[in-house]
């Protein structure tokens, strides 16, 4: 349930403001709740803050930020419900959905707690020529300093604690703006943050609109930037954010393939497939837009998906049986149902779905589709998935690798040399043999290549970008 207002936190204390973001249920498109916005003087505060705790949450020892994390883990599974339910109403996630989030989000922060004990570095044999001999050398992480962190709507949460829990554990102190559509996952995860112990200032939650964030991208006194969301405005941050280093978590069109060989547990493979192409509306980087299916089996696959797609329950995201909710907004339902028409228009033959009622859109499934189509070629973000067939192998992962983008892959094959083919030839930041590319746990490396970001996720990984290795040489006294 949602409160009827939220305060932003801004070092680490809450603060009702003058002007506040209105925050809509999803799918009656109803005031839910309103939020305090942040305007530059608060961010700004905020970015001051965060500096000027800087070295407080270095030296926080690493069992004390582990002891934080794990507080919010156990506060977590406390507020459950309370915060699946806010989750489902503020994004429009279906319960099922919302649940399985407020899950990762308990896991992300126990990976955080696990690792943030875990920092290390190494004892290095220097002696590599006779002029150094008699050097040793030894390197360790230090925390990188005060991270601008920028999270999507379509995880809240998770996506928010993609970023929190790995800078608290690497000791950094941080702001964050969250989505301004869905903004209350990260308020409710600074709620909890706030019953801690943590230095003052350690932390700013700011919902703001883009047009008044700008510190977020170009303030030099943040000395790394981790955002999450479309590929068009991640690469325009990267373009004005000065000399910090830059994570990107952004877009793709991922493909999932289909061999010759899985006739046998076609029911099982249509089953993740239709997951992966329409839970939480398709509103996920990995949701599968593409399906290359063998053209052994394409007739077969593509009636059992449409089956399975015209079947699946559309409405209130509230209710328990609920596949398929609104999308985010309904200009984003509209984009999408144009480049439906768009793609109809160019020869594509409409197997299911393809209406659209308000921000409603049903699970569309096509074939025939122009390669040049946004169909296929943008992101989709949204229900829909374009079939396609292939006779060889290579050809199916030419296919693939026919994208701008190139964050997961899907194959189910059973076999093992093609498999390991893919792993090596694929374009992606992740190949998943046996399953969809939506598949995703919280503490394996995650993030793309081409248009679909720099560096990776996963919280180990989100530490090593969020510190810096510093070397310490020591000569033997002669
Ligand atoms: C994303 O949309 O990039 C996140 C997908 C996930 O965490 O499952």
């Amino acid at each position: 349930m949602l409160k009827p207002a939220y305060p932003y936190y801004l070092a680490n204390r809450p603060v009702f403001a003058n002007q506040e973001l209105e925050v809509t249920d999803k799918y009656t498109g109803a005031i839910a709740t309103r939020v305090a916005q942040a305007d530059a003087s608060a961010i700004d505060a905020g970015i001051k803050a965060a500096v000027d705790a800087e070295d407080a949450m270095r030296r926080f020892p690493p069992y004390k930020r582990q002891e934080v994390l794990m507080h919010c883990v156990g506060r977590f599974k406390e507020r459950f419900e309370e915060i699946s339910q806010a989750l489902c109403i503020e994004a429009g996630k279906p319960i099922k959905d919302a649940r399985g989030e407020t899950t990762r989000l308990i896991d992300t922060f126990r990976c955080g707690a696990e690792e943030a004990v875990r920092l290390g570095g190494e004892v290095m044999n220097l002696e590599i020529s006779a002029r150094a001999r008699g050097y040793r050398g030894m390197w360790k992480r230090v925390p990188i300093g005060p991270c601008s962190l920028i999270s999507p709507f379509n995880f809240p949460l998770n996506l928010a604690a993609h970023k929190i829990a790995p800078a608290i554990a690497a000791g950094c102190t941080w702001v964050m703006k969250p989505a301004s559509r869905t903004p209350i996952g990260a308020l409710i995860i600074a709620e909890v943050l706030a019953e801690t112990d943590l230095p003052i200032g350690a932390f700013s939650v700011l919902p703001a609109h883009r047009q008044g964030a700008d510190l977020f991208t170009t303030d030099p006194r943040l000395k790394l930037l981790s955002f999450t969301g479309s590929p068009a405005v991640g690469w325009d941050l990267k373009a004005r954010c000065g000399s910090k280093k830059v994570v990107l978590e952004l877009g793709g069109n991922a493909a999932c393939v289909v061999d010759q060989d899985q006739a046998d547990r076609i029911d099982q493979v249509v089953e993740r497939l239709i997951f992966g192409g329409f839970y939480q509306s398709g509103q996920s980087c990995i949701h599968v837009q593409r399906i290359l299916i063998h053209e052994s089996l394409y007739e077969l696959v593509k009636d059992k998906l449409v089956a399975a797609a015209k079947a699946l329950k559309m409405g209130d995201p509230k209710l328990e049986d609920t596949f398929i909710g609104p999308m985010i907004s309904e200009s984003e339902a509209k984009r999408l149902h144009d480049w439906i028409q768009r793609a109809k228009a160019a020869g594509g033959r409409l197997l299911c779905g393809g209406e659209r009622d308000g921000a409603m859109l049903q699970a569309t499934i096509m074939d025939q589709v122009p390669a040049d189509q946004p169909l296929v070629c943008e992101e989709a973000f949204g229900p829909a998935v374009v079939l396609s067939s292939f006779s060889k192998w290579d050809d199916a992962l030419c296919a693939i690798n026919d994208s701008k983008f190139g964050l997961q892959a899907g194959l189910f094959t059973d076999n093992l040399h093609q498999a390991m083919q893919a792993w090596d030839r694929l374009e992606v930041g992740g190949v998943v043999i046996g399953d969809v590319p939506s598949w995703r746990v919280d503490n394996m490396p995650y993030g793309g290549v081409k248009d679909s970001g720099l560096g990776r996720e996963g919280v180990r990984f989100a530490i090593e970008d969020m510190t810096e290795i510093r070397l310490l040489v020591i000569r033997d006294r002669a």
